[in-house]
């Protein structure tokens, strides 16, 4: 699977603000000669080309990358990772960056992750694994509240109820195996209940050694004040103060290289993006979860903070020489606001217009990434939950948060919505 030395064509799979973001990175990378994006958004096609493909066909995406002299794919979300794109791509002979359908496991299965967790002696917290509702019940009336139940399949970030009460954890088995969040819920983990303050950590893995590659902080719950159900993520910033430099390494020692090392040892190395979730407790970092991909809209901080090459970093992961990878990062936090419409993370409404995009991005620092919006009859419309992702630069989270907010009051879009309060700890922290 060679990529040539002079520029190739690239395709990039999504279509969220993450894809936005990305294409945006990959478009400046000097080895692109040629960017597409299936299916992308009205936000990447300002930057690449939008093609209409059925990535679930697997091969009439390799037959579009012979085509059009495609060296490279990137894979955004976890989806076609966890269905085998990678995999397949590969055996036709094209590199494609992210992890094969197995590795990919770590996020389409919180027990696979658990288990590897025990076989590598990485920090996370106490679980079992149960088919059956009522050994399920049994476990929570023994073990008490505060505990933590989770769907073992991919549910889209709802699959996780962390519950007070032994009531309320009970009540959760039987929404799961009742169906509720179809195919995922037919079996659950148990786990732990952790304090501490969450971290997303992301690094680079070649299959035998790995980079770190950025933190965020990012706001799940839907409500400022971090409450109300949770969602894909409302907002982050970039760089996680919390995770000082001694904790990255800690990070990357106890939990990032031995899942590495133990993936390898199993012959189904990683290559890609390893995104972990992570508590800092009291007792240090522990593994909350692991995500197969870049977070969104955590990729869109990143983005925005990193200086380098991402194409040249995505293939030396794809050729094993991670470590000859340069990363280079703006000193200067980013922040983003999630703007989301109306009903998220509920059915949100659609069809609304909106404008002001241009005027945001007039703002200093500011750059809008494109999620759910489309284009009808030559305007921008909404057309998804989260919707767009309002992104500035600063010299301090406060002036990038400053910034953000500044550029989402010139954004007119009457169904759209979004929490005041994104980076709040951070600002606190910085005084
Ligand atoms: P997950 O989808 O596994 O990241 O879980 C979603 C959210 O639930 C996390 O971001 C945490 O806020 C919370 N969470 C998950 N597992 C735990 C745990 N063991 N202890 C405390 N909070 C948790
Ligand atoms: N923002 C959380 C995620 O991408 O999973």
């Amino acid at each position: 699977m060679q990529m040539p030395d002079a520029p190739f064509p690239i395709l990039l799979i999504g279509s969220g603000g993450r894809e936005h973001a990305l294409a945006a990175a990959i478009a400046r990378s000097p080895s692109c000669s040629r960017l597409f994006v299936a299916p992308g958004n009205p936000g990447t096609a300002a930057l690449a080309q939008n093609v209409v493909l059925d990535v679930a066909d697997h091969a009439a995406v390799a037959d579009f990358c012979r085509l059009m002299g495609v060296k490279l794919v990137v894979v955004g979300p976890e989806a076609p990772l966890v269905a085998g794109l990678v995999d397949d791509l590969e055996a036709a002979g094209i590199a494609a960056f992210g992890p094969r359908r197995i590795p990919a496991q770590l996020e389409g299965s919180k027990s696979f992750t658990k288990a590897l967790c025990t076989e590598c002696g990485i920090p996370t917290a106490a679980y079992a694994r149960f088919e059956d509702a009522q050994a399920a019940r049994d476990y929570i009336r023994a073990n008490g509240a505060p505990i933590v139940v989770k769907a073992d399949g991919l549910a889209a970030g709802k699959g996780v109820v962390v519950a007070e009460t032994v009531d309320e954890a009970i009540a959760a088995i039987d929404m799961m195996f009742s169906g509720g969040l179809g195919a995922a819920g037919e079996a659950v983990v148990i786990e732990e209940f952790m304090a501490g303050e969450e971290a997303s950590f992301f690094a680079i893995s070649d299959g035998t050694d790995a980079i770190a590659f950025g933190t965020a902080q990012d706001h799940k719950r839907v409500g400022d004040g971090d409450t109300g159900p949770n969602t894909g993520g409302m907002g982050a910033y970039s760089p996680a103060p919390v995770l000082t430099p001694e904790l990255e390494a800690t990070v990357m020692r106890e939990i990032v290289l031995p899942t590495v090392a133990g993936l390898k040892a199993r012959g189904t190395p990683y290559v890609g993006v390893l995104y972990a979730g992570l508590m800092i407790t009291q007792g240090g970092p522990r593994l909350i979860e692991y995500n197969a991909r870049f977070g969104d809209p955590e990729c869109q901080v990143l983005m925005t903070r990193f200086t380098g090459d991402i194409v040249a970093v995505m293939r030396a992961a794809c050729e094993g020489r991670i470590r000859q990878a340069k990363a280079s990062w703006s000193p200067d936090p980013a922040l983003t606001v999630v703007m989301a419409a109306r009903g998220y993370p509920g059915t949100p409404a659609r069809g609304g217009a909106i404008e002001g995009i241009a005027e945001a991005e007039s703002l200093p620092g500011v750059t809008v990434f494109h999620a759910g919006t489309a284009l009808k009859d030559g305007a921008l419309v909404a057309s998804g939950g989260r919707v767009l992702n309002v992104t500035a630069r600063g010299a301090t989270v406060r002036e990038a948060r400053d910034r953000a907010y500044a550029a989402v009051d010139r954004i007119r879009w009457a169904d759209g919505f979004c929490r005041r309060d994104i980076g709040w700890r951070a600002v606190a922290r910085e005084g």
